[in-house]
């Protein structure tokens, strides 16, 4: 037997399962260039007999090996080192550079808790502002179940949600295209804590998750604290690049890949089903998880029905979160998944470990508010609002946009995707209009590396009509200024590009 492998020790007292433990420090070693490449691991059977555990614990680290590409298996011969897979997931952060990029996040996450003020022009907020609260009709439904429910409303609720509501929510499910029951329901505080969930129930460190790029940073943080790798893949009008997704699938053989196929935030942009199926299809080829966050499916503002990938979910692939903060009200922090049955159990586990469940009063409020017919008239109300609200920037844009200034016009959603003329840093635009009492948020905190500087996000969500008028002339004479005055000398008129 090979002599670093009497360095390896197990022990079952440590919190980490014992395959983790032989993955990591055969990985450490592989890592140290201690072993050539190309040279054979030790046969399972002999590893697990001098280490006295299972031959399945070996295994299975084999396997994250594997998945890491630092080994190959080759059926009938063994596993075998692969220095050469250092060049093929380099693209990925790995150790020293993966930790950077993560305390690079936390500081991306904490630039968001921007301070503003009541009358901050707030185009950076992508939730309502408090004036769309259905504050009135809420507090009848809390009162309903406050005077049904008593002391009960106040107990500890089952995991997975108030039953009740998880038929209601199966029922709204429905009515967007899903065939699903309450089984398959679980309740969340936010979908942020959905995606978390999902980070801490699937995912084991080192496990790979491609993303889009730009993407929600809320979500490459859950997946970064669970130790997961990241990996962004370019988004196109009609959604993710699949040659460049395949690719990625083909190399770095990801157990997740999460998506937000509807408005994506930051572009805007929608998949066509066309897309959605095909994903579908790669998930069943490739063997992994969808992660589809549907957050704002309802804004569809030109008339066509808004899809999902989860409609089209035959093999039990995609796990979908709703969350209830943009449509609603993001201070009750509530939400759903539709979970495959498969990893229904985990995910149980993980929220029961996370806070036990959500809270049973708001969401015996919600069903109430949902019986009551009260929701459908509140999501009425607020995509009327935001219907004025988008046409009123959309106007605004067509005439007004300056000289080199490009955005992405898209088809329902909160968000406008904006490009500076190269050269010109969002960053500092930032600084400028926070001068005037505007904010935004710039595009570097949609990034996972590489950020694009001249990008900016601006949301209608938390801007009346009057706010978005005098926002963005401000926002304009800005631009506009900061063209005349720097070396920048844009060519092109400014332009919205519609989104397919
Ligand atoms: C795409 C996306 N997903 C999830 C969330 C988190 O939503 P919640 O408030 O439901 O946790 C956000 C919040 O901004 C988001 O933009």
């Amino acid at each position: 037997m090979k002599s670093w492998i009497n360095h390896i020790k197990v022990d079952e007292h440590y919190t980490s399962h014992l395959y983790m433990q032989i993955y990591q420090q055969i990985k450490e070693i592989i890592l140290s260039k201690e072993l050539k490449n190309n040279e054979r691991l030790p046969a399972v059977r002999k590893l697990a007999t001098s280490l006295h555990v299972n031959t399945v614990t070996v295994v299975k680290a084999y396997d994250l090996l594997e998945r890491d590409g630092l080994v190959i298996k080759r059926i009938g011969s063994g596993t075998y080192v692969n220095y050469d897979a250092e060049e093929l997931i380099g693209a990925v952060p790995m150790d020293d550079e993966w930790e950077q990029s993560q305390i690079r996040q936390l500081n991306q996450l904490s630039e968001r808790n921007i301070t503003v003020t009541s009358d901050t022009i707030n185009f950076a907020s992508a939730n309502p502002s408090p004036d769309l609260f259905p504050v009135e009709d809420f507090k009848k439904a809390l009162l309903e179940v406050l005077e049904r429910d008593h002391g009960f409303a106040f107990g500890y609720q089952d995991s997975r949600g108030y039953g009740p509501l998880r038929n209601r929510v199966a029922e709204l499910a429905k009515k967007n295209g899903i065939h699903t029951t309450s089984e398959d329901i679980q309740i969340i505080s936010g979908a942020q804590q959905g995606i978390d969930l999902v980070a801490k129930g699937l995912l084991q460190p080192g496990d790979n998750v491609l993303i889009e790029r730009p993407s929600y940073s809320g979500a490459m943080a859950a997946f970064y604290s669970r130790g997961a790798r990241l990996r962004d893949i370019g988004m196109e009008k009609d959604g993710i690049n699949l040659t460049s997704l395949e690719k990625a699938i083909k190399e770095t053989r990801p157990k997740l890949v999460y998506l937000m196929p509807n408005f994506q935030n930051p572009t805007g942009i929608s998949y066509t089903p066309e897309k959605m199926k095909k994903i579908i299809e790669l998930s069943e080829t490739y063997d992994f998880m969808v992660l589809e966050d549907d957050y704002v499916n309802e804004l569809a503002f030109f008339g066509e029905p808004s899809h999902s990938i989860k409609s089209f979910d035959t093999h039990q692939r995609v796990i979908y979160i709703k969350s209830f903060s943009k449509m609603f009200m993001p201070g009750l922090r509530l939400g759903y998944i539709i979970v495959p049955k498969k990893i229904f159990n985990a995910l149980v586990l993980a929220k029961q470990a996370t806070d036990i469940s959500t809270s049973g009063l708001l969401q015996r409020a919600l069903e109430r508010y949902f019986y009551h017919g009260m929701w459908e008239r509140n999501i009425k109300q607020l995509t009327e609002e935001y219907y004025k609200r988008f046409c009123h920037m959309k106007s605004i844009m067509e005439k007004e946009l300056p000289y080199g200034v490009t955005c992405l016009l898209p088809r329902g959603g909160l968000n406008f995707w904006l490009k500076l003329p190269d050269g010109m840093e969002a960053s500092e635009l930032y600084s400028r209009a926070l001068d005037k009492n505007i904010v935004f948020a710039p595009g570097s905190l949609f990034y996972l590396n590489h950020p694009v500087r001249e990008r900016l996000r601006i949301s209608i969500a938390a801007v009346n009509e009057k706010q978005i008028e005098t926002g963005m002339h401000e926002m304009i004479r800005l631009i506009e200024q900061f063209n005349s005055s720097g070396n920048i000398k844009p060519i092109n008129r400014g332009q919205l590009e519609p989104i397919l």
